[in-house]
Order: C-alpha cells, then sequence, then structure tokens
C-alpha cells in the first residue's frame, strides 16, 4: 500500500481517502464480505448521486414511508462495504440489505460474482462530476483542498481524484451489462423525471408500490426536501471533518453547472479526451442521457 499524501492512499493503483478506508476495509470487502442473492447494492463514482440513490431506496423500501428516512443518517442504513465503519454498519441490516459502494468491479465483492443480488449503477455527466467534485474537496477537511480548478480539472482527467479514473470506473462497471443483475440509471434522468424512474426502479426490484407510496417516494427525494432533511444533508457532519460554512453538501442539485466553471478552452480539453476514451466504450454511448460534450 502507498500513501499518496495524507489524505489519501493507494490500494490497487486507486486513491482511497484514509479518513474512511484503509487496506483491511478494502481487503475485506473484496474477499471476505459475503453477497446475499437478495442484497441490493447502489453503485457509483463519487458525485454521481449516491446519496439521491440512498434515499430513494430507503423510500422504496419503506413503502414511502419517511420514518426510517427522517431519523436514521444515509450511512447507516445504506452503508458503504469497503469503508471501515462497514463493520459497525453492515451487521445491523436486516434483509434485503441495501447497500452502498465507490469500489469499481474489479474491487467489489467477489461473492457478488456468484450471487443473485442487484445492482444499480447511477451515473452523470463527468463534467458535472468533476465540478462537484471540485466542490466538495473544498468542504471536507479530509481531502487534499484544490485552490485552482484547472488544476484540478487535469487531476479529475488523468483520474488523480479519489476513487481515480471516471472513464475506467463506468467502463468496469458497464462492462458487466449482459453478465449480472444491473439497472443502468443516470442523475439525468432521474431529474428530468424523477416519478418515471422511481416507477423504473421498482420494476427492477420487483417492488410494487401503490401510487400514493410511489408519490410520497418522489416528494421526499426531491432536492429540497433532502436539503431541509438533516439524516441526509450531512449537516450531522462534525465541523472538524466538513466546513459547514464554506457551503453545503447538497449544492445546486442541477445538470449542466459546468458551464457556468468551465471555460471553453478547459470544455475542450475535457471533450478530446472525453471523445478519446469513448472510443473504447464504443455502443454504449446511448446509456449516457446527458448532453453530448
Ligand atoms: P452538486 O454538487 O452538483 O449539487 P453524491 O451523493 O454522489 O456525493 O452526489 C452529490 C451530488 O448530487 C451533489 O451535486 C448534490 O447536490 C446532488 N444531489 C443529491 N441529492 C439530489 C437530489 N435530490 N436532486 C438533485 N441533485 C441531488
Amino acid at each position: 500500500m502507498a500513501k499518496t499524501s495524507d489524505q489519501y492512499f493507494l490500494y490497487d493503483g486507486i486513491p482511497f481517502p484514509c479518513i474512511a478506508h484503509n487496506e483491511e476495509s478494502l481487503d475485506f470487502a473484496r474477499n471476505m464480505f459475503q453477497v446475499c442473492d437478495d442484497d441490493v447494492y447502489s453503485i457509483t463514482y463519487p458525485k454521481s448521486g449516491t446519496t439521491w440513490m440512498q434515499e430513494l431506496l430507503t423510500l422504496i423500501y419503506s413503502n414511502g414511508d419517511q420514518t426510517l428516512s427522517r431519523s436514521v443518517p444515509n450511512w447507516e442504513r445504506v452503508p458503504w462495504i469497503e469503508q471501515v465503519s462497514a463493520q459497525m454498519y453492515v451487521p445491523k441490516l436486516t434483509s434485503p440489505r441495501l447497500i452502498t459502494s465507490h469500489l469499481p468491479l474489479q474491487l467489489f465483492p467477489k461473492s457478488f460474482f456468484t450471487s443473485k443480488a442487484k445492482v444499480i449503477y447511477t451515473m452523470r455527466n463527468p463534467k458535472d462530476v468533476c465540478v462537484s467534485l471540485y466542490h466538495y474537496c473544498q468542504l471536507v477537511l479530509f481531502l487534499e483542498n484544490p485552490q485552482d480548478f484547472d488544476v484540478f480539472l487535469s487531476s479529475f482527467l488523468e483520474g488523480d481524484v479519489l476513487l481515480g479514473s471516471w472513464f475506467d470506473h463506468v467502463q468496469s462497471w458497464l462492462g458487466t451489462k449482459d453478465q449480472v443483475n444491473i439497472l443502468f440509471q443516470t442523475y439525468e434522468e432521474l431529474l428530468q423525471d424523477l416519478r418515471g424512474s422511481v416507477v423504473r426502479i421498482c420494476n427492477f426490484l420487483g417492488k410494487e408500490l401503490d401510487e400514493a407510496a410511489i408519490d410520497s417516494v418522489v416528494e421526499n427525494a426531491t432536492f429540497k426536501t433532502m436539503k431541509d432533511n438533516k439524516m441526509t444533508n450531512y449537516s450531522l457532519v462534525p465541523s472538524d471533518f466538513m466546513d459547514h460554512e464554506k457551503g453545503s453538501f447538497l449544492r445546486k442539485g442541477i445538470s449542466g453547472d459546468w458551464k457556468n466553471q468551465f471555460t471553453e478552452a478547459q470544455s475542450e480539453r475535457f471533450d478530446q479526451i472525453y471523445q478519446e476514451k469513448m472510443k473504447e466504450m464504443k455502443g454504449l454511448e446511448s446509456m449516457f442521457t446527458w448532453d453530448k460534450p
């Protein structure tokens, strides 16, 4: 294991924040963790809609009732398997377990590949991911604080940010589309049609919710409702870890915010690499429902 800085260490070549992970927690997730057939995994590259999917899954499995989503923090009710805290939260889950992960495919629990567990993989326009991550890194005090967006953009394009390259992450999971029980969801589809997306997710999960329950899931998973829910908006995180004065975790909740951040030259630089990487993902472009860069 190599330490890249005080904030990150490399595991299998991928930078992980020291604050929440160590070699044992990642080894455990990959080699020892026992996936159950009725588990539901929400997988994302960071800043792609992780918290939103945690809220949606909680509400769907509560039939629209908000008691759980209003009383237990998101990281406890849909915990990350790769984090050190998994040892504390995962054993408390009841079936069907709802579990979060940022792991790329090659680091995901081996036992998943012989199970019938379901995965929802949520993706977002990588330009918006990059902007959201840039602001997030300024908010949290346990990550390198990027002073300059241009430098951060280069790190993002090189995969030298937490969880490595967006391109590699997405490509690794898209490659499973005909092999495992997986639903691909985009952040942009959630924004455009939250109700339609909830129905689609319910169909995938085999959850039959009546109209009133679906309405309640939708109402309780809007940006505004989640921003007001202290079990979801990260306001419970102590200020030693998150500088709440600097901004909010639920920051803007829109698509296309990159246009407010990128210069034309930065956008062109991004597009060039995007087009190059997309060649490796030929035939899968239709899954990317955001505006073409
Ligand atoms: P922004 O920083 O662009 O606002 P993650 O949970 O994967 O870390 O992603 C966080 C991003 O998702 C943030 O994006 C946050 O505002 C956005 N988000 C979370 N819940 C949302 C919701 N209900 N509607 C729209 N965006 C949401």
